[in-house]
């Protein structure tokens, strides 16, 4: 096991969904650290979530990757599951890039696309931020107006038009899982103004902007949400997902140069 190597400092969160594993690959000066190995955390008991982090850099930008995360429906408190982002927050991240495997509900996607998320709906989970608020974190009722940043959504449409992929932003909906939703839910969900729905991310999103980290979130569409399409079976969701991994690279990559090339300006 190589040391986790506290001197990175990474500057930028990435969480990594079901299937986008690979992604890990591009990060140079890689340290990994298990969950495992950190008393007190969440693990994983999905299959395709393996339940790390990886600090290195991408594109000279200090990062830290969450491999794998723990959800709501294997059993654990919303705190647990979002232990990961606030540890990520303690070591100083800035930025939290979220992604995600998602249900496609808006007529216009696809399974394939990649939506940038402009919103989120919470309503129907839990809120991570139940409980006693420890003013360390943030303040105890966090204004959600913008959970997601604006200028990280136009690099994120700059990116995927460089790439020559459509450009899809639509409103991110969790649920508790683990069950898939039934055609009923899908409608009430594309009535209430969700265009994909999955079963994580948003609860991680409200956790950083407590923190006041700035968010940005991505979702695969790996198929069309429940009625709209074919039955749904999570392996041909984590195929769909795997497949989608080198255009996710691209996105993510993308995302950190120009992070990189504007951080001079934020500074
Ligand atoms: N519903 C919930 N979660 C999902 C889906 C879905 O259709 N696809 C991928 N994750």
């Amino acid at each position: 096991m190589e040391k986790f190597n506290t001197n990175t400092a990474p500057l930028v969160g990435i969480v990594l969904g079901s299937g986008l594993g690979d992604v890990y690959s591009c990060i140079e000066k890689a340290d990994i650290i298990s969950y495992s190995d950190i008393p007190g955390f969440p693990v994983s008991t999905v299959a395709g979530h393996a339940g790390r982090f990886i600090t290195g850099t991408i594109d000279d930008v200090p990062v830290i990757v969450m491999q794998g995360r723990v959800h709501y429906y294997e059993g654990y408190m919303m705190e647990d599951v979002v232990r990961p982002i606030r540890f990520m927050g303690q070591l100083g991240i800035k930025t939290l890039l979220l992604t995600n495997a998602a249900g496609g509900i808006a007529d216009t996607l696809e399974p394939g696309d990649i939506m940038i998320i402009r919103d989120h709906i919470s309503s129907f989970v839990l809120s991570p931020l139940i409980g006693a608020n420890d003013d360390r974190l943030g303040v105890r009722f966090p204004d959600m107006t913008t959970v997601y940043d604006k200028e990280y959504i136009e690099i994120l449409e700059a990116g995927l038009k460089c790439q020559g992929l459509p450009v899809h932003k639509g409103v991110y909906l969790q649920t508790t899982g683990p069950q898939y939703e039934t055609p009923a839910e899908i409608q009430m969900f594309k009535m209430l103004g969700a265009d994909a729905v999955g079963m994580s991310t948003v609860c991680e999103a409200i956790a950083a902007r407590h923190m006041n980290i700035k968010v940005a979130g991505l979702s695969t569409i790996c198929n069309k949400a429940a009625g709209l399409g074919k039955d749904l079976t999570h392996s041909d969701i984590l195929d769909m997902s795997s497949h989608m991994s080198d255009k996710m690279i691209r996105i993510i990559k993308y995302f950190l140069s120009e992070y990189k090339r504007r951080i001079m300006e934020w500074m």
